[in-house]
């Protein structure tokens, strides 16, 4: 089963993706935390998608189709992927169409986090991850556990990250983009019939929850 979450900025995608990949074993396929990991490079690149994102725009469609075609080829995790914060427009929803065809897959389900924005500043000032496991936490919402009651022992290193998008500006920038060029792609799975709503209003415990009897009836 290959899954998309879909939402706006701070909606909760990366947190609801860490339940699916800790209970349900899935591998997480974040473009956002792929490109973050390509900024500490250094390189030419990283300087240009540095930019990008602190402006809250897009990156390329190609650079993001490369890299997402390369964890699609690969047998380990063949129908098993969350795509979390994949495809942001049209273009990008029609290219992974192609490329699950090419390896023989296909997209179970999306699953719609529904959230008022007026909630989404806070939920993103309040962010810090960790620098191991990626795991998203929230200073008003959901305190970090210490790393060592982590199921992941690695975590015992972890430092705590805020992003250099998470500022206002930027999100009101993220807000813009998403409502152009990602919102409007619902429309294509919705015509599929595969969109499957969630309330992510509620406490995180809930919307996982929720989430559970959806893959439960996929
Ligand atoms: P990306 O990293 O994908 O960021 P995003 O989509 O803006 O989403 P976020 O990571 O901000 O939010 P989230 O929904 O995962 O929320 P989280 O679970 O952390 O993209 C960053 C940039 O990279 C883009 O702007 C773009 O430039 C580029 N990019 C990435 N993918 C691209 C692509 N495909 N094409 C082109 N460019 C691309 O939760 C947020 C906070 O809220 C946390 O602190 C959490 O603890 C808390 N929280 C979560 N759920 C709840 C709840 N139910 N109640 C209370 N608090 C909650």
């Amino acid at each position: 089963m290959n899954l998309i979450i879909f939402g706006p900025p701070g909606a909760g995608k990366g947190t609801q993706s860490s339940f699916l990949v800790n209970d349900q074993k899935m591998y997480q396929l974040s473009t956002g935390d792929l490109l973050r990991a390509e900024l500490k490079s250094g390189s030419d690149l990283s300087k240009q998608l540095k930019e990008i994102m602190d402006s809250g725009k897009l990156v390329s469609d190609d650079i993001i189709n490369n890299l997402i075609e390369k964890k699609i080829s690969d047998p380990s995790v063949k129908n098993n992927i969350i795509f979390d914060g994949f495809p942001r427009n049209l273009e990008q929803a029609k290219s992974l169409d192609l490329m699950l065809n090419k390896y023989d897959q296909q997209i179970s389900g999306i699953l719609n986090l529904k959230v008022d924005y007026s909630v989404l500043v806070k939920r993103i000032s309040g962010r810090v991850s960790c620098s191991v496991c990626k795991k998203p936490f929230n200073e008003f919402f959901d305190p970090p556990v210490e790393a060592k009651d982590c199921n992941n022992k690695q975590c015992n290193s972890r430092e705590l990250i805020k992003r250099s998008d998470d500022n206002e500006s930027t999100v009101k920038n993220r807000l813009k983009t998403y409502d152009e060029q990602t919102l409007p792609i619902l429309d294509y799975y919705r015509q599929k019939g595969i969109v499957k709503d969630v309330d992510a209003m509620k406490a995180i415990n809930e919307v996982t929850e929720q989430i559970k009897a959806i893959i439960n009836d996929l």
